[in-house]
């Protein structure tokens, strides 16, 4: 049996949980990106790895001509395996270890994001022991608000990520007195799962406002790196399966006004992978409460953790069973309260052994996997491994 995208009869073989990742979608995703991002001969799209590190997915991303955004020493050596040349890595990160940088000088890796001028200074003085000269952007926070979770916005002037807007010109100047760091760039990242492109629009607006600041004191800039947080919709994961990059790219295209010889990079992370994985979880019981039916499952807040420290909405679908519907909250066997993927949903009627899919776990589910309660991390199969 087939229920939409999902194979049933293949899917028993396997213990549950884990995440199915739908390649022919991911391949599809990418071609979009590409197709939308070529309209824009300046255009350069990385992946943002901390969305999802799976090898089998990044070598695809990777194959499809993507560069890679990483935010750890680890990202960075994941992006080397699957393929992504140095050349074509930007590293990020509020707080990076001695290790990581020397990493990245290693590798002379594209560009080191910095976020601080005690940052700057470490690795002017790590790259000149080595005798080496870093790229560095300054990742700019431009107290931008975004529609968002508030857990993750991340361009307000409260929030730790950045360099505050007043202290641009202090710390270019800074960098322009420095011998192993060469600055290259300014780099911006508002939030995630926005929806609204006005956040982008905003954005837009703030790095113009920057660029003529910038430019009346004699600096230019070769690199703009506005982030990501381009969002998808968790409530349609069929329907909407392919984000809309059209109007993604032309908001940038439309209200940024890039100099001449500019590049603009982007670090799209949720809406690469998002849709194409899902979490599958088998039904364990089905308890009747006073008020409340439970359909207890054996994935917990261990594999996806979105829905307990966000609040995150995942549709959930029993791809085992066309029977008619019933009212559950689907929760997990984790001794803890917040261990609810979803409250008062619609199932087809639900008994042991059902298998459940998750949707639009692809990213930021597998890669947030813990062992509390000594479990296993989960296991991501593909298309191609079925
Ligand atoms: N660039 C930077 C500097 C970032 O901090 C992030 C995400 C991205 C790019 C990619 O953003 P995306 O395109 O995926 O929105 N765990 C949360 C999301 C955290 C996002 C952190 N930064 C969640 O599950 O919703």
């Amino acid at each position: 049996m087939t229920k939409g995208i999902f194979n049933i009869e293949k899917f028993q073989r396997l213990s549950t949980p884990f995440y199915y990742y739908d390649t022919e979608l991911l391949r599809r995703t990418l071609t979009e990106i590409k197709t939308e991002a070529n309209k824009h001969s300046n255009y350069i799209v990385h992946y943002a790895i901390k969305a999802n590190a799976n090898t089998k997915l990044l070598k695809i991303i990777h194959e499809a001509g993507l560069g890679a955004d990483c935010v750890s020493g680890g990202e960075i050596k994941a992006a080397l395996e699957a393929g992504f040349p140095a050349s074509e890595i930007v590293y990020a990160g509020v707080g990076k270890s001695d290790w990581e940088i020397n990493l990245g000088l290693d590798n002379e890796i594209f560009c080191f994001n910095v976020e601080s001028i005690p940052e700057l200074e470490v690795i002017n003085e790590l790259a000149g022991t080595k005798g080496k000269v870093a790229n560095v952007a300054f990742r700019i926070n431009p107290d931008v608000g975004a529609h968002t979770h508030s857990n993750i916005t991340t361009g307000l002037a409260e929030n730790k990520f950045g360099i505050a807007m007043r202290d641009i010109d202090s710390i270019i100047n800074r960098a322009l007195h420095m011998k192993h760091v060469k600055f290259i760039g300014l780099h911006f990242h508002i939030g995630s799962q926005i929806l609204d492109m006005s956040d982008f629009v905003a954005l837009c607006r703030r790095i113009n406002d920057l660029q003529n600041q910038l430019e009346k004191h004699g600096i230019s800039v070769r690199h703009i790196n506005v982030g990501g947080g381009l969002g998808i919709d968790y409530e349609h994961p069929d329907k909407s399966a392919i984000p809309d990059f059209k109007a993604y790219f032309d908001t940038y295209a439309k209200y940024l006004k890039l100099r001449h010889g500019q590049q603009l990079h982007f670090e799209l992370g949720r809406a690469v992978v998002g849709q194409c994985g899902s979490l599958i979880t088998r039904t364990l019981y089905v308890k009747q409460g006073d008020t409340k039916q439970f359909a207890i499952v054996d994935a917990g807040m261990t594999e996806l953790i979105r829905p307990a420290l966000y609040q995150a909405v995942h549709k959930i679908e029993n791809i085992s069973s066309n029977r008619s519907t019933e009212i559950y909250d689907v929760v997990g066997p984790i001794c803890e309260t917040s261990d609810v993927f979803a409250k008062d949903v619609l199932l087809n009627k639900t008994y042991r052994g059902d298998l459940l899919a998750i949707r639009s776990a692809g990213a930021y589910g597998e890669i947030m996997a813990s062992q509390y309660n000594c479990r296993k991390l989960p296991k991501g199969y593909t298309t191609e491994d079925l």
